[in-house]
């Protein structure tokens, strides 16, 4: 099919970098559609570890044509640290990766709001990465948000930044008591940035369009996860975008296609970073387990990811949400070495078994989950190429799962390398 979307089926830290990057390997281009540097895409090439915050994970093959669509919100100086970063590991992005126009910016005053934001919640704090994206969201929907394009004509922005600034600092220093920001300062700032991400401008709408007509491959890569999506999630404990499949036409600015495959990226265990219901929790040593062999640590904030079994009642909603065609199961060598394994198919409370997720979050955190348990696996699967090269128990787990979902699972990722993966249908 000539588009793909990767969408993460739970909280995020699916494992979607390294599918990505895999899958990048036979598309053309590569977008990011939504989110911003909120997200860590953690890449594993040759033992060189890769992270990506805003550049799509399929930068790393050589000629490959990058995105970062009109959904987004970036912040101008994670962008060009991340470019400086990648040039230092030998990556090369010139003349191959493009910003939308179209694109909002983070501002510094809405990193210093999602700060302030999450302390007046207080103990129904968010748990946000702190990196201002739901500042930047709520601007762009009060329609005084500022554009990558905005950056073109001095005087306009001036003449933005000055009145949005205004009425900033005016909450900033009433509310929050905090010292005014400077208009001089910023303007600079982004003066300086507007050099340098300026020649990566484009109409990114325009030009995935036509690259699909001219029959190329195209793969958007979705960050964060359903549950986490600002309609479709566990409100309020989501952020600001857009992560399921539609959201990420949306954000590309493609129009609703036939023959999309919608590829679910899920764990074979469930993680969640930040607050929220999770009702598959884990707070033993099987948590502490999955998160330690999982290197479950935020890759842009470095917490710990909160781990429990997999969530079947949560991957069946986002099935349903995303329309997916067919599911990746990541991280699948984690669950070796535990004499059980279970995963979540239904929960159980008010006095009835829900298969349907339900919305009310105070239900989410009081709710028991029912488990199907099935035997574990010693052997170590890191090194299986093919689904026949699994152990017993381990395909049993992957049929399971299967069954409960009712859709393919067509490739397996038993390690964070590029080849740890099993292919069992080919997506393009
Ligand atoms: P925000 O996106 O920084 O506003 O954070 C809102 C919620 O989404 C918090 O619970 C974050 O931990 C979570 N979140 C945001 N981005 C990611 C991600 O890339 N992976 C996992 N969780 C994320």
């Amino acid at each position: 099919m000539p588009l793909c979307i990767v969408v993460g089926t739970h909280w995020g830290d699916e494992g979607k970098g390294k599918i990505v990057d895999y899958l990048g390997k036979d598309a053309d281009v590569i977008a990011r559609t939504q989110g911003g540097s909120n997200a860590g895409h953690t890449v594993i090439v040759e033992g060189e570890k890769y992270v990506f915050h805003l550049i799509p994970s399929g930068i790393l093959h050589e000629k490959k044509v990058c995105v970062l669509g009109d959904g987004m919100v970036i912040d101008p100086f994670a962008f060009l640290q991340e470019i400086e970063t990648l040039l230092k590991q030998g990556i090369e992005v010139k003349g191959r990766l493009f910003i939308s126009a179209k694109a909002h910016l983070v501002m510094p005053y809405h990193r210093l709001f999602d700060e302030f934001y999450e302390k007046w919640r207080g103990k129904g704090r968010i748990g946000t990465t702190g990196r201002g994206i739901g500042p930047a969201y709520e601007d762009k929907v009060a329609r005084w948000g500022i554009r990558v394009i905005d950056l073109q004509d001095r005087d306009s922005f001036a003449e933005k930044l000055k009145m949005i600034l205004e009425y900033k600092n005016l909450l900033l220093s009433k509310i929050f008591g905090h010292p005014l920001l400077s208009f001089e300062q910023i303007f600079a700032e982004y003066l300086g940035y507007a050099e340098k991400i300026l020649p990566y401008m484009i109409d990114t709408s325009a030009f995935l369009y036509q690259s699909l007509n001219e029959g190329k491959k195209i793969l958007l890569e979705g960050a964060q996860g359903t549950m986490l999506d600002l309609d479709h999630g566990t409100y309020p404990f989501v952020t600001s975008s857009y992560p399921v499949a539609s959201g990420s036409l949306l954000g590309a600015g493609i129009g609703p296609l036939p023959n999309i495959e919608i590829l679910g990226i899920c764990k074979a265990y469930t993680s969640r970073v930040g607050e929220g219901p999770f009702p598959t929790e884990l707070k033993d040593e099987i948590g502490t387990y999955l998160r330690e062999k999982g290197k479950e640590y935020g890759a842009t904030t470095g917490r710990p990811r909160r781990c429990g079994w997999l969530d079947g009642v949560a991957l069946q909603y986002a099935i349903q949400v995303n329309n997916c065609t067919s599911l990746a199961l990541t991280k699948l060598d984690v669950l070796g070495g535990l004499p059980r394994i279970k995963f979540c198919y239904a929960y159980q409370g008010i006095g009835k078994e829900w298969r349907e997720f339900p919305f009310d979050s105070r239900f989410l955190d009081h709710c028991t989950p029912l488990y199907e348990e099935l035997e574990g696996w010693e052997e170590d699967i890191s090194s299986a190429r093919s689904y026949q090269d699994l152990p017993t128990n381990t395909q049993r787990f992957i049929e399971s799962i299967e069954d409960l979902i009712g859709i393919p699972i067509s490739l397996i990722s038993v390690g964070p390398g590029r080849g740890d993966t099993i292919i069992r249908k080919s997506l393009w």
